[in-house]
């Protein structure tokens, strides 16, 4: 008993770092653009790590490694590797692939966080809330925001208006029980359609999803002016 209430088994962090950055269009791998000289993979990890994970699994591109080991030299936890895939589900999926052989019943209830690496802000506070919430007994765990935009939707013949006050926009960290997240990728692949993120995997395998509060600051760096926003949090010393 005693051991299952101070389960000692940590939280591991799938940790997607493969895509190539096409839309920031960096000479390098968007993972290893710096932000006053740290690259945002580095970034990544330490505030994961910060928030409660302590261990990560890394997705990087199976070409040109070394950057990325380099990158995770001093990394505050231990890291394994595994490699990208065509799409962010397929690399997802091959993190999943690395977990740790566990016993049954502590691999079932394992907490496991998957992250976007270009989501390199992320509070400490936002990672923790996941975490809990998964412990709490939620099979999935999603950060979420309010939309700022008005939104409307293209239809045949125009477009028409959204109620932006129902609508959240998705982040990462998303936690899920590691069974949830295994079963929801193993019957995604099974059926061949596409999910663009983790959630929605598991809502696809019939599992209900909770939110929680995400954060402004766990923005993903996509495009290039994401990076003055993130230069900008870094001089004001919120990261
Ligand atoms: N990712 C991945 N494997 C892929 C595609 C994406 O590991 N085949 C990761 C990216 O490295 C990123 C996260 O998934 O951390 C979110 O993807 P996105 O922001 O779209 O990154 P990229 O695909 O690299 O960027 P772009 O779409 O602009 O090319
Ligand atoms: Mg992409």
């Amino acid at each position: 008993m005693g051991e299952h209430i101070n389960n000692p088994v940590p939280v591991v962090a799938i940790v997607v770092a493969a895509g190539s950055g096409s839309r920031l269009g960096a000479d390098v791998p968007k993972a290893l653009v710096p932000v006053a000289g740290v690259p945002l993979l580095t970034r990544a990890v330490a505030q994961l790590a910060a928030g409660g994970v302590g261990e990560v699994i890394v997705v990087a591109p199976v070409e040109g490694r070394e950057p990325f080991v380099d990158a995770l030299a001093d990394a505050p936890v231990p890291v394994l590797w595994a490699d990208g895939g065509a799409e962010r589900q397929h690399s997802v999926a091959h993190g999943i692939a690395l977990l740790p052989d566990l016993p049954e019943a502590d691999a079932d209830a394992q907490v496991v966080l998957v992250h976007d690496a270009a989501r390199a802000f992320v509070p400490p506070e936002v990672v923790g809330r996941v975490i809990e919430a998964v412990r709490a007994g939620a099979d999935a765990v999603v950060p979420v925001v309010p939309v700022s935009d008005s939104i409307r939707e293209l239809v045949d013949d125009g477009s028409t208006v959204v109620d932006r006050a129902s609508l959240r926009a998705v982040q990462t960290p998303q936690g899920f029980r590691r069974g949830v997240l295994e079963e929801a990728h193993w019957m995604v692949a099974e059926s061949g359609v596409a999910v663009t993120d983790d959630a929605a995997a598991v809502e696809f395998s019939g599992r209900q999803v909770t939110l929680v509060e995400g954060s402004r600051d766990a923005f993903k760096v996509t495009e290039p002016l994401d990076l003055l926003l993130a230069e900008a949090l870094v001089a004001q010393g919120r990261a």
